[in-house]
């Protein structure tokens, strides 16, 4: 890997420390599929667990760094020069489900400004990574965005409505608009994971509403890394976490964005 920062190592470091757990605890998901209790305890708990050893690497690298992290809240919230933003299982219901499509998600943050990110799925041991200037690699091989030209061409993922979402109409109809504009549309069920794939030129684009900071954070970073654009709309100033994204290559978003009807964002 190409990439040398201090906190890129941190990330890499932690992430590797806590997959080995986690892969364990995604080990055992088959036999509770089966018994009486289900998984679902089990998980939150494989959730916590993962959260916690990863808190714990990063605080003994930077103990004065903040964290934004998706079961803790937030750690040190007077510093927010140095922030990580970590969410130890991204895809849980995939998890619950014996579905290796999941994902660590850690990302770095300097005076508000995404520097660095992982995403790692350790079940298919793929693990994206980028730094500022530096590029995006998926492990060791340098990764790009797809160069499809046309809307009418492209893969798009998305995901959504949360089953608690008051807005799942006006989902649904953007949802219908695209689908019927693009070659097809995929949910996937980890948002890390959606936009790790856009990075790599799996899929050409990806849209969804009601994300939290911590699905998308290292996205960011690796997505723009690898040639890729990141738009976020309709933000509330007051829910800064709150997160409506739109990441594609370089060639669809303009399409893509008036698809949505977001013809205000750049
Ligand atoms: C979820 C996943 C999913 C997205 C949801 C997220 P979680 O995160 O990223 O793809 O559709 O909005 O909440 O709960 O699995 O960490
Ligand atoms: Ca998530
Ligand atoms: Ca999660």
């Amino acid at each position: 890997m190409r990439l040398n920062s201090p906190q890129i190592n941190i990330i890499t470091k932690a992430c590797m420390k806590a997959s080995r757990s986690l892969i364990r605890d995604f080990g055992e998901i088959e036999n509770l599929q089966v018994s009486t209790k289900g998984p679902g305890d089990f998980v939150s708990s494989a959730d916590k667990r993962t959260e916690k050893i990863l808190i714990d690497e990063l605080l003994k690298a930077h103990p004065e760094y903040g964290i934004i992290t998706e079961e803790s809240g937030i750690i040190n919230k007077d510093n927010l020069n140095n922030r990580w933003i970590i969410d130890p299982i991204d895809g849980t219901m995939n998890f619950l489900n014996g579905i290796p499509q999941f994902a660590i998600s850690i990302g770095y943050e300097e005076k508000g400004e995404i520097k660095c990110g992982v995403i790692f799925n350790p079940i298919t041991n793929e693990m994206f990574c980028a730094e500022k200037g530096n590029g995006a690699f998926l492990n060791n091989s340098r990764i790009r965005v797809s160069n499809k030209k046309k809307i009418k061409d492209a893969l798009i993922v998305t995901g959504g409505p949360k089953g608690t979402s008051r807005i799942k109409e006006k989902i649904f109809a953007e949802y219908i608009n695209i689908s019927n504009n693009v070659a097809n549309v995929r949910k996937f069920g980890s948002a890390a994971l959606d936009i790790a794939y856009v990075a790599c030129g799996r899929f050409d684009g990806y849209w969804q509403r009601e994300l939290n900071y911590w699905d998308i954070a290292a996205g960011i970073i690796i997505l723009k890394e690898a040639g890729g654009f990141v738009d976020f709309f309709e933000e509330d100033a007051a829910l800064p976490l709150k997160k409506n994204i739109l990441a594609t290559n370089s060639n669809i978003h303009g399409e893509l964005r008036d698809l949505l009807n977001k013809k205000d964002i750049v």
